[in-house]
């Protein structure tokens, strides 16, 4: 993989590892009076893992040290605090993050890493739109109302409602979802 490519993947692969890590911890915050949006944590934490996992897959072996450099927030908030740092991360990934890398991968015929890129891109937009949705009902002082989760486990999308038939972005078929229930 060309160089600048590379080092991209890896600090998407750093990004995407501490996301998933800090859904699971908000999770744990919330479980008690938020237990949809600590819910929603979950799932898409699991979407995370996956994109990490694609990114990794993709990178091959490195046989040397290298440094992952993912922005991120660190500390913990109540729960509004920690959906605005959720809101923030993938709002970063989707304005700033995923379209450089796509463009530099595309540019250098990487193929492999523009698919894995493109897959977390797409789902970023999805998290968004869920979390705005929990954080207008926290803001108005409520959990928010939530159908089922599915995360598509193949390439991470996330959705509200029943298993589509086909996933829109990756194509794997509706036995491919996890319900988040
Ligand atoms: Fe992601
Ligand atoms: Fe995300
Ligand atoms: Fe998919």
């Amino acid at each position: 993989m060309r160089p600048m490519t590379e080092q991209n993947m890896i600090n998407a692969f750093g990004g995407e590892s501490m996301a998933h890590m800090r859904y699971r911890l908000f999770a744990r915050m919330a479980e008690a009076q938020h237990p949809n949006v600590a819910r929603l944590w979950r799932a898409i934490s699991e979407a995370e893992l996956i994109h990490a996992g694609d990114h990794y897959r993709t990178l091959k072996y490195i046989d040397e040290g290298r440094v992952a450099n993912s922005m991120a927030a660190f500390g913990p908030g109540d729960v509004a605090k920690n959906l605005g740092l959720s809101i923030g991360g993938e709002t970063f990934e989707i304005e700033e993050m995923y379209p450089s890398y796509k463009q530099i991968a595309e540019m250098q015929g990487e193929k492999d890493a523009l698919r894995s890129f493109d897959w977390s891109y797409q789902t970023e937009k999805k998290h968004l739109e869920l979390f705005q949705k929990a954080q207008a009902a926290v803001s108005a002082g409520s959990d928010v109302q939530l159908g089922p989760v599915q995360v598509c486990s193949v390439c991470g999308y996330t959705l509200e409602g029943e298993a589509p038939d086909e996933c829109p972005v990756c194509g794997a078929k509706k036995d491919k979802f996890t319900a988040y229930a």
